[in-house]
């Protein structure tokens, strides 16, 4: 009888650029205030991917670069590159595929994923399934955006939530029962109407009215969204772990999707776990989409223990939502 394979994370990078943009800018910026700001959202600053010429891949292409670093391998041994975002440097060709061309990963193949908040989740999955087929050996899932390319700067109810940056998983196969053990994943279009951005797609296409409207930007409903999420997040999480007979002591980690404070808090309260078992970088990145999964697990890496339950969990724009069981392998 064959083993089961699953795939394990045998390494993490991330990547967050240097212009931290804070709460007291945005002060000057839009009508707003830093107490209003925290204690509403949590967030204190965002990393901004500044300058000219720039895009979602160049935040991917450091944090690969920093992922390929600890693991000890080079570029080319990647198998595929999966990339969770919403904001690809073009719609095409993919971020994934030209940010192969700039690492040198030059026997990969990859692809875009878009799922919004849940990207790294929904791409974590996906390239799971590859590693658990028995057909690729290295498949790298990166969570980027470059959300500061689709905020609108003179709207208080989203410029302060959003900002820029990237983590990666590297996943290999293993027999030993480490790695990504279970996953649900939900998608409901009809949130579209509470988040979306209304052109540049096929159903808008760009035109002058377009950009003087202001339709190329976030929009949110944000009170709606916020019910959906503190929900949508805390039932998928709870449904997780009682699926797998877990209890609150079985799980080491919650590694939430950074949206607000508020959703996050809620989420943990469900699941019956403490405060400190429960990964947050909100107040230094804000929320970075498809990067806040993956650059929780940058920033606690060191934390981490061989065997440790992790429970990821997010929801966002479609709305998409899920979370992933996974065990810490080393
Ligand atoms: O990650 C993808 C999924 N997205 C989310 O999960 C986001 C979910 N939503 C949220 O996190 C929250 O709804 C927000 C942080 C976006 C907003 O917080 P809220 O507590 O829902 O505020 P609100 O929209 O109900 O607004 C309350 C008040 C309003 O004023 P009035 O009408 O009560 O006078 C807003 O105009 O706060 C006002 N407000 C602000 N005040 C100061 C809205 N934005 C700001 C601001 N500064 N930046």
């Amino acid at each position: 009888m064959s083993e089961k394979i699953t795939a394990a994370i045998t390494a993490v990078g991330g990547f967050v650029p240097e212009y931290r943009l804070t709460n007291a800018a945005l002060v000057k910026m839009v009508d707003t205030n830093d107490e209003w700001i925290r204690t509403r959202t949590g967030i204190e600053e965002r990393r901004i991917l500044t300058g000219q010429g720039v895009g979602t891949s160049d935040l991917v292409v450091p944090c690969v670069q920093n992922l390929l670093e600890k693991r000890g391998i080079g570029a080319e041994e990647i198998d595929c590159l999966i990339v969770g975002t919403v904001t690809p440097d073009m719609f095409f060709p993919s971020t994934a595929n030209l940010a192969c061309h700039k690492l040198g990963a030059k026997n990969a193949w990859g692809f875009d994923l878009a799922a919004a908040c849940s990207g790294f989740l929904y791409a974590l999955t996906t390239g799971a399934t590859l590693i658990e087929s028995g057909r690729y050996k290295k498949v790298v899932v990166v969570g980027a955006d470059k959300m500061s390319s689709i905020v609108d700067y003179s709207d208080r109810a989203t410029c302060i939530i959003f900002g820029d940056g990237a983590g990666a998983v590297l996943l290999e196969p293993d027999t030993g029962g480490y790695g990504v053990l279970d996953s649900i994943l939900r998608s409901d279009g009809a949130g579209c109407q509470h988040l979306h951005m209304k052109a540049g797609g096929s159903l808008k296409p760009p035109s002058i009215e377009t950009v003087t409207n202001k339709e190329h930007y976030i929009y949110q409903e944000g009170q709606a969204v916020f019910k959906y999420a503190v929900k949508g997040m805390a039932d998928v999480s709870y449904e997780l772990m009682q699926r797998n007979g877990l209890t609150a002591d079985d799980v080491a980690w919650l590694v939430p999707h950074q949206a607000n404070k508020r959703i996050i808090d809620a989420t943990a309260e469900r699941m019956g776990l403490s405060r400190d078992k429960v990964m947050l970088n909100i107040q230094r990145y804000g929320n970075t989409t498809a990067g806040t999964i993956p650059l929780c697990l940058w920033d606690w890496q060191e934390n981490l223990k061989k065997g440790d339950n992790l429970v990821l969990s997010a929801f966002g724009g479609g709305f998409t939502w899920g979370a992933t069981l996974l065990k810490w392998a080393y």
